[in-house]
């Protein structure tokens, strides 16, 4: 696998059976490399929020092959019993919506998870403050959610979502709330993470203003996954 972070084969979705049966995703292949900020693009309904969900094993698939680096996660079933360990050890998820926490303060917004995880206060503290300082919102760090901007509070929210140190980021629509100057903003930060932490970052967008800032397209066409560079 070596460089590879997410391959996906043959992958098959169908929501409903019989006459209600809906088919989303049919026969998608492609892979993600790590390092790679990717952008995932179709048309409304289309199915890029369910396919970020099976990458991210929250959604089972009805059939198809998933690797999330070295392991394989997914074959016809999920071949562990143990998908929500895989989610919070591999996966960190960024959501249009912040879903920030509005009462608790930015630090505690963001150590809430590792410290579900077991990761002492002072710890995970520590680990925060550093990824605050890299997101350039340290000084917010004691400010309730509440009392930040759209834009603060999306860096926080990519902040938590980095807090596990995934392998994985998967962002949908991560600037739909955003102008363009936060929106840009935002994904270049996606892409200091992707390089400089070697993360595979695959981001749902709707904002043409944002392929160039993407190493690829992905698009669902016809029920597969096709990939193109972000200048077509
Ligand atoms: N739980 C579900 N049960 C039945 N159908 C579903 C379910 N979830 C999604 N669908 C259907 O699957 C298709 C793809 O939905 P999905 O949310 O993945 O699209 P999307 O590309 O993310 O759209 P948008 O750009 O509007 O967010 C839609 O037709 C939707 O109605
Ligand atoms: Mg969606």
């Amino acid at each position: 696998m070596g460089n590879t972070s997410i391959r996906v084969e043959n992958l098959v979705k169908n929501f409903g059976e019989g006459d209600n049966l809906v088919e989303v995703i049919n026969g998608a292949s492609f892979s993600v490399d790590k390092g790679e900020l990717v952008a995932l693009i179709a048309p409304s309904g289309a199915g890029k929020t369910t396919l970020l969900m099976m990458i991210g094993c929250v959604e089972e698939p009805s059939s198809g092959t998933i690797y999330l680096g070295d392991e394989k996660v997914y074959e016809n079933r999920w071949l562990t019993r143990k998908t929500r360990k895989i989610r919070r050890e591999k996966i960190g998820f960024i959501f249009q919506a912040h879903y920030l926490i509005p009462f608790l303060s930015v630090l505690e917004n963001v150590t809430l998870v590792p410290q579900a995880n077991g990761i002492s206060k002072k710890e995970s503290q520590k680990d925060a403050m550093e990824l605050l300082h890299y997101f350039d919102i340290a000084d917010k760090a004691d400010a309730k959610s509440s009392q930040l901007s759209g834009g603060q509070n999306q860096r926080v929210a990519i902040a938590r979502a980095l807090a596990n140190k995934p392998e994985i980021i998967l962002a949908d629509e991560p600037t739909a709330a955003l102008d363009l100057v936060r929106s840009i903003d935002v994904v270049k930060m996606l892409k200091k993470i992707a390089l400089e932490q070697n993360v595979a970052v695959v981001m749902v967008t709707h904002d043409e203003a944002m392929y160039p800032l993407c190493d690829r397209i992905l698009k669902i066409e016809d029920k597969k996954v096709v990939s193109s560079p972000p200048s077509s």
